[in-house]
């Protein structure tokens, strides 16, 4: 057992459009996660700028993606919500960490790959070094627990070995200053600043796939809308994208091993069960063996039924911009209340003269 304050952290980039994919993957479940545990939930605003610089409305995407966590239901007086620019900290920490980090590491992150394409020599700098902005996002909180989405799994295993390799490499600092921390690693206790931050990926729908191919993750950057399902789409939308959605010609199966060689029927199942809140077992135990065409029109009813308050919760709430800047702002304040005190720790042990 950690013996870290338990801590749960989680951001959104602010580019296109949220979809199904992002709410089962990471917003329903930072709701579910609000009860439990102190909780910070940011805006990731300068992740955006790694991928393309320039943009036309990032301010309106940002304040987007906050009246999506609130529309979703997270309370801004229980959880700390704010967009991560507020707070300069995290590009300090992403320095440090920068210094942390092998390229090698980076060169290695399949998000860097997909995203720079066949001309690596051209991506930004900072595309490559996203990871280590990531880590610095955690470790600002010294968070223990990420709710995200299968994806960035790979980013958080990177985000626990930069705080290893942090922890050993300033031990001596970390144990001379009286600033480290027990925590269990595998069999051994160890000592560091850092936690070994642990990601909440768990859920029957981890990686939401798209609707037009199984085998593709649902995204923003699809070419094809009908490939996704839009937190901003109406009741119509929702319905006509299920009812196109790709599928095999067979009935659905009677026990979960029948879904493994169906990518499209098993993603449709994930997606209701993560829907209904109820495991993919119960979906088949209700579903198996009718045909899609049953299927199919309940599972645009469960959507329309659980989006369509959120959606216009959102639209609501996006019409009043002052109201969410308030509530960027004071999360701002809050966040760098905890900010501050890492980085006097950290420009201790790192040995930066600032007093
Ligand atoms: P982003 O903005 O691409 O996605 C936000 C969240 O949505 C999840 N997600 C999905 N989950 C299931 N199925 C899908 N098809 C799907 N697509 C997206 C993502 O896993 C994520 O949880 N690097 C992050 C943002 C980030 C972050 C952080 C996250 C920056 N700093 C610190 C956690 C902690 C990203 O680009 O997510």
């Amino acid at each position: 057992m950690s013996e870290f304050k338990q801590l749960v952290f989680s951001g959104v980039q602010p580019t296109g459009n949220l979809h199904l994919g992002n709410y089962l993957g990471a917003l329903q479940k930072f709701v579910a996660l609000q009860d439990s545990y102190e909780c910070i939930y940011c805006v990731v605003d300068m992740h955006s700028l790694t991928a393309t610089l320039v943009h036309d409305d990032l301010m309106d995407q940002t304040r987007g993606i906050a009246a999506a966590y609130l529309a979703s239901g997270l309370d801004p007086r229980k959880n700390i919500i704010f967009n991560q620019s507020r707070v300069p900290q995290h590009a300090e920490l992403a320095w440090i960490f920068n210094c942390v980090a092998r390229i090698g590491w980076m060169n290695r992150m399949t998000q860097f790959k997909d995203k720079a394409g066949k001309d690596r020599e051209n991506a930004s700098l900072g595309l490559l070094a996203y990871p280590s902005l990531m880590a610095a996002d955690i470790l600002l909180y010294r968070a223990t627990h990420v709710p995200v989405g299968e994806d960035q799994k790979q980013h958080l295993e990177l985000t626990r070995d930069i705080a290893q390799k942090f922890n050993n490499d300033f031990s001596e600092r970390i144990a001379g200053l009286g600033y480290g921390v027990e925590m269990t690693v595998g069999e051994e206790r160890v000592n560091g600043f850092f936690p070994l931050t642990e990601p909440l990926i768990e859920g029957p729908a981890p990686r939401v796939m798209s609707l037009r191919d199984g085998s593709k993750k649902m995204s923003k950057s699809d070419p094809s809308d009908l490939s996704r399902i839009n937190l901003l789409d109406d009741a119509d939308t929702i319905a006509r994208k299920i009812k196109k959605a790709k599928t095999d010609p067979e009935p659905l199966p009677s026990d979960l091993e029948g879904l493994a060689a169906r990518p499209e029927a098993e993603n449709l199942v994930g997606i209701y069960a993560a829907l209904a809140g109820v495991t993919r077992e119960k979906v088949i135990s209700e579903f198996g063996g009718r045909q899609f065409s049953d299927f199919k029109p309940a599972l645009a009813d469960l959507a329309v039924e659980k989006l369509a308050p959120i959606s216009q919760k959102m639209k609501r709430i996006k019409a009043d911009p002052g109201y969410i800047d308030g509530i960027l702002r004071e999360g701002g304040e809050r966040a760098s209340a905890k900010a501050e005190a890492t980085m006097k720790q950290v420009h201790e042990i790192v040995g930066l003269l600032v007093n």
